[in-house]
């Protein structure tokens, strides 16, 4: 990473801390190194991320289902899905400085032995496999026969209930089940803040097709998954799909694509478009002993659909929004820092200001505000401080509309609305604001009405 790119990832830490995006986990007591806390803007952002990908990926699409399963299955899940014996990870141990770290991301030499990535030593330990599942113990035992794990991928229950869901909803192929929820790695690398921690939120669909259609809805998937980013505001020239050579792939795929975004330290995955195969239904066939085959009422045959699977992070979606949407600004010899997320994603959608602290101006703008929370629209009210600064602070929010309350709103009924993103004004009446910023809202206008 470049100097000029670590100070834009540093700036984006900063804010998210000073403006209750995002803390580490366990501040007063040193923190962890790989976990955090979502404040109450993060919160807000985290969520609306979360139910746009649901609305688009379940509510908008008839052949999507949703599920929300446990975190803790059965220990014979993984062993199954191939957890147990390969979510592994290379380890070795730096002789010289004590270091430990993956071998996979260790810099080579000009002959392409691996060195220390501390001291640059080649006296290195052989590699040594770790696996990355959480382990703990169900009931009060703490017997290996109770050893169970924290799921390290949302994915495997879609494809254990598969049947359940399938059966009790009569789908019939091509239908996806969709889940969103917490899975858990023991990474050994953590970096770049929460792109990569031990505890993230995954939104994975799986989408269960006729064998031989894969490669037709692995094309598919791939294009709407990429689009889907753009959508809710990321810069299409920051954003490419990857696909997998090869040598990359895991062991349940024939391919695979990673829709990438361009961190500041380079490309990088926020979600991966494989191609599974009927692996995993095969696979819970053999060790439950269950027929996980779908019954073809059309043709009357026993089949093992194929899988194509859209895995996408929440976090990693989060920190790459926040990213792309970060913009510092000369106004009037000042500088301005501007979060320029779609309206959909921001946390507050509205903040209403009364310009001076008298003449009626709070319970006007108190009124506007109890309007907008009863309507679910998240608004914000702000008092502190001169006018000029509040804006400021909700323009570091992401907040695309004030609107302020002054003499006028006291006279004829009227309110300024402020436009984040170009810093406009206009008049409208108070009684509309609601509906005004609702219209913007779903029509995605970050700039003046007009007209
Ligand atoms: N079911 C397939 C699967 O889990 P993956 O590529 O390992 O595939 C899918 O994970 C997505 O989950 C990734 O693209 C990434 O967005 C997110 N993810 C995976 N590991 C993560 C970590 N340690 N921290 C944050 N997000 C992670």
């Amino acid at each position: 990473m470049s100097e000029v790119e670590a100070d834009l990832m540093q700036k984006i830490v900063s804010l998210c801390k000073r403006r209750g995006f995002v803390f580490q986990s366990s501040e007063i007591y040193g923190g962890l190194k790989s976990l955090y806390d979502y404040g109450p803007l993060g919160v807000e952002m985290k969520r609306n991320i979360k139910n746009l990908w649901w609305r688009d990926m379940v509510h908008r699409r008839r052949d999507v289902v949703g599920i929300d399963a446990s975190i803790i299955m059965s220990p014979r899940v993984w062993e199954a899905s191939g957890h147990v014996a390969g979510f592994h990870d290379p380890l070795v141990d730096c002789r010289n400085c004590k270091t430990r770290f993956r071998l996979d991301h260790a810099p080579r030499d000009g002959d392409g032995k691996p060195q220390c990535p501390e001291c640059g030593s080649h006296n290195l330990s052989e590699p040594r496999q770790f696996n990355l599942m959480f382990r703990t113990n169900l009931g009060s035992l703490e017997d290996t026969s109770h050893t169970v794990y924290l799921r390290p991928e949302t994915a495997q229950a879609m494809f254990v209930d598969f049947s359940a869901v399938q059966q009790t909803y009569r789908l019939k192929l091509p239908f996806g089940i969709a889940q969103q929820g917490r899975s858990f790695r023991n990474e050994i690398v953590v970096e770049h803040f929460i792109y990569r921690s031990c505890e993230f939120e995954q939104m994975e669909m799986e989408f269960f097709v006729r064998p031989g259609e894969d490669e037709k809805w692995y094309e598919y998937w791939k294009n709407e998954r990429l689009n889907w980013y753009g959508r809710y505001g990321i810069r299409p020239e920051n954003l490419r799909l990857r696909p997998h050579e090869k040598e990359e792939l895991a062991h349940y795929a024939k391919a695979c694509s990673d829709v990438e975004y361009r961190f500041p330290w380079g490309f990088a995955e926020l979600e991966g478009v494989a191609n599974r195969t009927d692996y995993d239904l095969k696979k819970h066939s053999e060790h439950s002993g269950k027929d996980q085959r779908y019954f073809d009422p059309d043709t009357r045959e026993h089949l093992f659909p194929y899988v194509i699977e859209p895995a996408a992070g929440v976090d990693r979606t989060f920190l790459a929004m926040l990213v792309d949407a970060y913009v510092e600004e000369e106004v009037k010899g000042e500088k301005r820092v501007v979060l320029k997320l779609h309206p959909e994603v921001a946390p507050i959608k509205a903040a209403v200001l009364p310009l001076v602290r008298k003449d009626g101006m709070p319970e006007k703008a108190q009124e506007i505000v109890n309007l907008f929370r009863e309507a679910g629209v998240n608004a914000f009210y702000d008092e502190k401080q001169s006018i000029g600064r509040r804006y400021r602070r909700q323009d570091e929010a992401g907040t695309p509309f004030c609107l302020t309350v002054d003499g006028d709103t006291m006279k004829d009924g009227t309110v300024t609305i402020r436009f984040r993103d170009n810093m406009e004004q206009e008049r409208i009446s108070s009684k509309e604001a609601l509906e005004t910023v609702r219209k913007a809202l779903v029509s995605g206008r970050q700039t003046a009405l007009g007209g």
